[in-house]
C-alpha cells in the first residue's frame, strides 16, 4: 500500500502531517524516514509532533540521537541515527523493535540505513525535492495496521 504527496508549500506539508496525526493517534506507529539533508524529514515530524500537541520546541535529534516528547496527546521518540554506521545501527534493531510495541509513535530519520532491512511492522516515508522547492512525501506501508493509515491517508 502506498501514498504519494507533492507538498509544494510548508502550509500542505502541514495539512498533510495533521492528517498523518489523527489517523495514528489512537494506536501509534513506528515510521522510518529517508532522504537527502534538507528534504523535509524533521519538518515533518515536528509538524505531526504540534498536531498532536507537544508543548515542547522539537528540535532535530541528530546530535544527540533521541529526543523524546510526553505532552503530546501519545508519547512521541525522535530518533536521528545519521551518525550510526550501517552496522551501528543493525546493533539497535533490537531496541528498536521495542519502540515498534505500543501505544507510542516513533520517528527514525536513517540516512544511509537500507530501506527493506526493518524487521517489524513499520511506515516507510522517502522524501525527494521536486521542482520549485516542493518536496515530495511517498508512504508505503508494512502490516495491516500500517496498510489501514495509508488507506486513510488515500481518502
Ligand atoms: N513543502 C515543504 N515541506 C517540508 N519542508 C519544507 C518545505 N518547503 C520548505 N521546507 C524547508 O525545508 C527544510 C527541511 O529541513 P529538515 O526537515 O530539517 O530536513 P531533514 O530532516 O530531511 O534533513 C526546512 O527548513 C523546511 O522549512
Ligand atoms: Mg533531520
Amino acid at each position: 500500500m502506498k501514498f504519494e504527496k507533492i507538498c509544494t508549500t510548508l502550509k500542505e506539508t502541514a495539512d498533510l502531517a495533521k492528517k498523518f496525526a489523527k489517523l495514528v493517534v489512537q494506536n501509534g506507529a513506528f515510521v522510518s524516514l529517508y532522504g537527502e539533508i534538507g528534504a523535509g524529514k524533521t519538518a515533518f515530524v515536528k509538524l505531526v509532533a504540534e498536531a498532536l500537541g507537544v508543548k515542547e520546541r522539537v528540535t532535530s535529534p541528530s546530535f544527540v540521537i533521541l529526543n523524546e516528547y510526553h505532552s503530546a496527546q501519545i508519547p512521541i521518540y525522535h530518533f536521528d541515527l545519521y551518525r550510526l554506521e550501517n552496522e551501528g545501527i543493525k546493533t539497535i534493531l533490537d531496541e528498536l523493535r521495542e519502540y515498534s510495541q505500543g501505544k507510542i509513535l516513533t520517528f527514525v530519520e536513517w540516512a544511509e540505513f537500507s530501506q527493506d532491512e526493518i524487521p517489524f511492522n513499520h511506515i516507510q516515508i522517502n522524501v525527494t525535492y521536486e521542482e520549485n522547492d516542493a518536496r515530495k512525501y511517498s508512504f508505503k506501508a508494512f502490516g495491516d495496521d500500517n496498510i489501514s493509515i495509508i488507506e486513510g491517508l488515500n481518502c
